[in-house]
C-alpha cells in the first residue's frame, strides 16, 4: 500500500513527496525530529513530544513550522489516512533551504521544512522482542555534546546498532568517561535490590518522553528510583535492566556485553513497568 505522507502543507502519495536537494536537513543534518507511537489508532504522549520539539527548535534558533494544534491535526490525519492502529508517526523539521549550500544559516524568514510520515507496526505493544528481552553491548559514546536536542545526526547511533548486530546483540549502550549515557535510541536503566538506577537529565542524554512517564509511574507504584551516573560494570552485576523509548516502550535487557542478567529472561520490574506504561498510555492517548 502506498503511504500518504505530509510535506510542507500537502498530503501526498509517498512517491510524489519532494524536498529540495539544498535543504539543510539533507546537507548539514540541520534538522530536528520526533517519533510518536500510536496504539489503538491514537497518539501516545503527544503533548510531551510537541513540547520537546519546541525546545529542540528553540535551542537551535530554528523557526517553528506551525502551532501545536496544527501538528496534532496533521498527526491525526496521517494516522487516519494510513489506517494505523499500532505504529509510529515520524516528524522532521529542518531549517529549510535558500537554494544553495552555505555553512551560514539562511535568513531568519526562510521557511522551515516540515515532513511527517507514518510507520505501520502491527503488534508493537505485544512485541515478541519485549517478551524475549534485548541483548546489548557497550561502545564508546563519541556523539556531540548536545544530545538533549533531538537532531537527526544519527550516523553514530546507526553505526552502534550495526556494531551490536555484528556482535550478535540487539543494541548498544553508549559509555562516556566510564559512565553509561544512554542506548543508541533509548534511555538506559538497571535494577539492583529493587532500586531503579538511571542517569540524571543533562545535555549528555535525550530527555526521553517515555523516561519521564515511566519514572512517574514507577514512583507512583512506590518503586525506589536513584538518578545518578552508573558504570557498565554495575549494570552487568544488576538483577535486571531495561530501556525506554517511544518506539519500544519499556524494553527488558537480558544481557550486557555477553553477561547474562538474572536468569536471562525479562525481569519483574521491567515487565511490570511495561504493563503499567502501556495501560496508562492507552488511557491518556489522544
Ligand atoms: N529515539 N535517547 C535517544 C538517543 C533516543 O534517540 C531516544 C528516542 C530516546 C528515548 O526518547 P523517547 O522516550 O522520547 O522516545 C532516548 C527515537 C524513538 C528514535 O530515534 O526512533
Amino acid at each position: 500500500m502506498t503511504r500518504t505522507v505530509y510535506v510542507n502543507g500537502e498530503y501526498l502519495p509517498e512517491g510524489e513527496a519532494k524536498v529540495s536537494i539544498f535543504d539543510r536537513g539533507f546537507l548539514f543534518a540541520d534538522a530536528v525530529y520526533e517519533v510518536t507511537s500510536v496504539l489503538d489508532g491514537k497518539l501516545i504522549d503527544f503533548d510531551g513530544h510537541a513540547v520537546r520539539l519546541e525546545r529542540s527548535l528553540k535551542e537551535l534558533d530554528m523557526a517553528s513550522p506551525c502551532s501545536k494544534e496544527e501538528l496534532l491535526e496533521i498527526h491525526r490525519k496521517l494516522v487516519e489516512l494510513n489506517g494505523i492502529e499500532e505504529g509510529l508517526v515520524y516528524l522532521q523539521v529542518t531549517r529549510g533551504s535558500d537554494g544553495d549550500r552555505d555553512f551560514v544559516f539562511p535568513s531568519a524568514d526562510t521557511p522551515p521544512s516540515l515532513v511527517l510520515f507514518t510507520q505501520n507496526k502491527p503488534g508493537l505493544a505485544d512485541s515478541p522482542a519485549a517478551q524475549k528481552g534485548a541483548k546489548v553491548i557497550s561502545i564508546e559514546d563519541i556523539r556531540w555534546g548536545r544530545r538533549d536536542i533531538k537532531t537527526v545526526q544519527l550516523l553514530y547511533p546507526s553505526m552502534g546498532k550495526m556494531m551490536a548486530k555484528k556482535a550478535g546483540a540487539d543494541d548498544a549502550w553508549l559509555v562516556e568517561d566510564g559512565y553509561v549515557t544512554e542506548g543508541t535510541s533509548n534511555n538506559a536503566y538497571y535494577v539492583k535490590n529493587g532500586k531503579i538506577v538511571t542517569r540524571p537529565l543533562s545535555n549528555d542524554i535525550l530527555h526521553g518522553i517515555t523516561r519521564a512517564a515511566v519514572l512517574r509511574l514507577a514512583a507512583e507504584a512506590q518503586m525506589e528510583i536513584e538518578e545518578r551516573l552508573f558504570t557498565i560494570k554495575e549494570a552487568k552485576e544488576a538483577d535486571e535492566a531495561f530501556t525506554t523509548s517511544a518506539s519500544a516502550f519499556v524494553m527488558p535487557v537480558v544481557e550486557i556485553d555477553g553477561v547474562q542478567l538474572g536468569d536471562g529472561t525479562p525481569g519483574p520490574i521491567a515487565k511490570r513497568l511495561r504493563e503499567i506504561y502501556l495501560e496508562e498510555s492507552r488511557k491518556k492517548a489522544v
